[in-house]
């Protein structure tokens, strides 16, 4: 079972895909034994293409020392703090309300303001990214931060509000202005001495982006008629971004925030929508906290395109403060989990992205144009101008890139796309009709520097029934989710197609079905809704992960393996979260001496509040609530983080 958050709205697990598209494993698993769907790797191409993560004997796998990854394991747990692996330090680097502006007061939980908030770091970090300092640099001693802030937890940030769902809804005016200048993203640069990690007093880099911060449409759709409201006739202007989950960079150095769990933030009558299918398509029509009720722009009543200019990428300049985040419509609108790069063989940029809900689809943009390393402002609009497509898992073990371009097949005027802004405002129903597979709630989606394959997290899908399994998602109920790996044909990001096969099903081996891992993962080293990953230098992959098996003592955390020989899908646990927390944002550092990671929602427990919540993490201090706080964790010592 996942976490249970039953008196919360939880954002990362509302809404499912009712366009009512069969499962394109639903023919093939007819043709297939189920028995051997739940196996899931025997007789596949994709196996033979790419290796079978399990066929090391234990003999073997013993003699070689299985895994790279030489630290100690921690054993699950879960309590009130965080815990890492024996030989290695954590630090706290900033938290919630710490002063990143000039100018910013110091956290006071009794005295918020947005004025304050609009300073100080926001809520709930999710993902980081990093930015040499100077730009192009290699010291690896100073960098920019960038941080999503997703979204807010009311009733841990304000007392008297109660627990769960009812807490967001009753937030006051006051209240929804302060989580209006919480989420978003911050910049802060970052610096290290002897002692550690240290937040810059009074970068000129530093910038807290907000629910308000004055943005614009640029690509395709920039302009069109349902991105147009009052306060902006044009279509070309919006305010502000929210539900910013993950992300990913660009080569030329920009940052790209990710909007995913935008639909939440909107209510009204859902009987006055004015086009009640593309609401539908995106879970538009029941707010799950106050903004609407106290700003107009969130009641779509009144203004019914506000929804429509959420859901995007938006490309920033870590490195000038006063330019204007730009939202890029070329890469389509959904729940967009993260928004990762590679590079094509000749020199075009393909992005990786994910839609973060039940049976919905992975995605891929290729510029039109290669990038110039050369002259970064040259790239400046590159990604305006490309093409977004579409994943087909085939049963086997084919990837089909299938193109989202009006004009080409049903994406005609007739079915409702006349134009490409047709297309990108309404991705997911322009996708539906190319018949992609729905997958297990798409999360982050990044390419191994070492290897090149691509790899794809699906966090967990508990609707997915047994008539809609298929082999690119082999198990009903999958309350624990699993991670795809794709290797591009001839090694090109570009190629139309690919291979791909399942690098572990996440689980508790012997007790959730069909849960695999490499045979020699110990018992502390399964792991339960892989989110977000990372990977270090040598190619290891480090999974963290967001609704562990709570009621079972598990803690979310954080986990290495090996990709590629004996210790291959050997997941090992380095790090645990503290109670009600996920984890996010794990980055290392390019010499992989620091790996830092967002703790995101501490104590967002059932009945958690800010009286009394489930742990006081970090601060550990009477009428300080639980704050989402960026850590870095080192080796003590010196040295690379696991071996
Ligand atoms: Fe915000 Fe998909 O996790
Ligand atoms: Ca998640
Ligand atoms: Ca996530």
């Amino acid at each position: 079972m996942s976490a249970p958050k039953d008196d919360f709205i939880d954002p990362d697990d509302v809404g499912v895909n009712v366009s009512g598209e069969p499962s394109i494993g639903e023919l093939i698993e007819r043709r297939l034994n189920r028995r051997d769907a739940l196996r899931g790797f025997a007789g596949l191409g994709a196996v033979a293409a790419l290796g079978n993560p399990f066929s090391v004997s234990t003999a073997e796998a013993q003699a070689a020392g299985p895994s790279s990854l030489t630290f100690k394991e921690l054993a699950h747990t879960l309590d009130a703090t965080q815990h890492v692996s024996e030989g290695y330090d954590m630090q706290v680097l900033i938290r919630w309300g710490d002063p990143i502006l000039a100018g910013a007061p110091a956290f006071d939980p009794a005295e918020l303001t947005a004025a304050a908030q609009e300073k100080q770091f926001g809520y709930n970090n999710d993902y980081l990214g990093l930015y040499p300092v100077p730009a192009g640099s290699g010291s690896g001693d100073r960098f920019l931060m960038v941080a999503n802030h997703e979204y807010t937890n009311p009733n841990l940030m304000f007392a008297g509000l109660g627990s769960g769902r009812d807490a967001a809804l009753k937030a006051s005016k006051e209240q929804v202005a302060i989580e209006m200048a919480s989420v978003g993203g911050a910049v802060i640069e970052i610096a290290r001495d002897g002692s550690g990690w240290k937040v810059v007093p009074d970068s000129k880099f530093a910038r807290r982006i907000t629910a308000t911060t004055a943005m614009e449409f640029s690509g395709p759709a920039a302009g069109h008629d349902k991105l147009k409201t009052s306060a902006d006739p044009a279509g070309t202007k919006v305010f502000g971004t929210f539900g910013n989950c993950a992300g990913g960079s660009t080569p030329w150095g920009t940052w790209l925030t990710c909007e995913e769990n935008f639909n939440f933030y909107f209510g009204g009558d859902p009987a006055k929508l004015a086009d009640a299918e593309l609401a539908k398509r995106y879970g538009v029509g029941r707010a799950a906290n106050a903004w609407s009720r106290h700003v107009d722009r969130f009641d779509f009543d009144k203004e019914p395109n506000e929804p429509n200019r959420f859901g995007w990428v938006v490309e920033i300049d870590p490195y000038d403060p006063t330019s204007t985040p730009i939202k890029r419509t070329a890469l389509g609108r959904f729940k967009h989990e993260g928004c990762t790069y590679a590079l094509a063989k000749d020199g075009r940029v393909v992005f990786y992205s994910g839609d973060d809900e039940r049976f919905e689809y992975v995605y891929r943009f290729v510029t039109s144009r290669p990038w110039n390393p050369n002259d970064r402002a040259a790239n400046k609009n590159l990604l305006d101008d490309g093409t977004l497509s579409v994943a087909r898992f085939n049963a086997d073990g084919k990837v089909e890139w299938l193109p989202l371009v009006q004009g080409q097949g049903p994406l005609t005027a007739e079915n409702g796309f006349a134009t490409q802004g047709d297309v990108l405002v309404k991705t997911r129903l322009a996708a539906d009709l190319l018949k992609p597979t729905p997958m297990d709630r798409p999360e982050d989606i990044e390419t191994n520097p070492v290897n090149g394959r691509v790899y794809v997290v699906l966090t967990n899908n508990g609707l997915r029934k047994a008539d809609q399994v298929d082999r690119a998602n082999p198990r009903a109920v999958n309350d624990h989710g699993h991670i795809l790996e794709i290797a591009p044909k001839d090694g090109d990001h570009a190629s139309a197609e690919g291979t791909w096969s399942i690098f572990l099903l996440a689980g508790k081996p012997g007790q959730d079905a069909g849960a695999r891992y490499h045979r020699a993962t110990s018992d502390n080293g399964w792991l339960s809704c892989p989110d977000n990953i990372a990977f270090d230098s040598k190619g290891r992959i480090w999974i963290v992960t967001d609704g562990a098996p709570s009621a079972a003592g598990v803690a979310d955390g954080v986990y290495g393996a090996d990709t590629t020989g004996f210790g291959r899908a050997l997941t090992r646990c380095f790090y645990q979260a503290p109670t009600g927390a996920e984890v996010c944002g794990p980055i290392f550092t390019p010499d992989d001496s620091t790996l830092f990671l967002a703790i995101q929602h501490p104590g967002e427990d059932r009945g958690s509040t800010f009286e009394k919540p489930s742990t006081r993490w970090p601060d550990f201090k009477d009428n300080t609530p639980p704050r989402p706080s960026v850590i870095a964790i080192t080796r003590k010592g010196g040295g690379t983080i696991g071996s």
